[in-house]
């Protein structure tokens, strides 16, 4: 069995599309791929380019989005608020039709997610999580021009935070908060834009607009 706690110092930016790593998170996928043989069921590449100024890290797929569709946040709720906003900030253009065919384009962005396959109830373990930081810490690396990432809730917070070295009692998850990494990076923080955090009104689209506010203000500067 793989060495699912081991690191890969050079591990790729995106898990093979069978990747074996997380025993659980395989055992769904070949539920999810018995029950849907035509959904995307795998590690759900990211989207955009490497040159862009900013990655944006969410948790995990969807089971019927991203998992189904195979493009981060396309096909459930949550990419609703944060492709229309995208937009709105300019850093997509195009029309956001929920399906990867849609023709919409990140502009100086790149979506990916903490934990690269779709978890049971949307709940990746802290090993799962730990795990799938070896492709983050890639991602990161392979971005030259990289200025500015937004973690979409606490999970991908922590993720960022250990994956770039730093020490998490020093970076405290806030809503609109943004940290100073070091070595040129700003990390802004948001609550998640899932469908409960936004029914709840715990996320309003307002909330969520004046991070994106924040990022365009310090894209800008930089
Ligand atoms: N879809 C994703 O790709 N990531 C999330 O965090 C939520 C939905």
């Amino acid at each position: 069995m793989a060495n699912v706690s081991a690191l890969n110092p050079a591990s790729p930016t995106e898990p093979p599309r069978d990747c074996p790593l997380c025993p659980r998170l395989v055992a769904y996928r070949h539920a999810n791929q018995a029950a849907h043989p035509d959904w995307f069921n795998g590690p759900v590449p990211s989207f955009g380019t490497e040159d862009a100024r900013l990655l944006i890290v969410g948790l995990a797929p969807g089971v019927q989005g991203a998992n189904r569709t195979g493009r981060p946040f396309t096909g459930d709720f949550a990419g609703d608020l944060l492709y229309s906003t995208l937009i709105e900030y300019g850093f997509a253009k195009g029309h956001f039709d929920a399906r990867p065919d849609d023709g919409l384009m990140l502009v100086d962005a790149m979506i990916t997610n903490a934990v690269r396959c779709v978890p049971p109830q949307n709940k990746p373990t802290p090993l799962e999580s730990n795990t799938c930081q070896q492709f983050l810490k890639a991602r990161f690396s392979a971005m030259p021009k990289l200025k500015a990432v937004l973690a979409l809730g606490r999970i991908a917070h922590e993720s960022i935070v250990t994956t770039n070295g730093l020490r998490r009692s020093k970076f405290a998850f806030a809503h609109q908060a943004s940290h100073d990494m070091g070595s040129g990076i700003h990390l802004f923080d948001s609550y998640h834009c899932s469908r409960y955090n936004t029914n709840t009104r715990r996320l309003t689209p307002e909330m969520f607009h004046a991070v994106f506010k924040d990022i365009r203000a310090y894209l800008d500067k930089a």
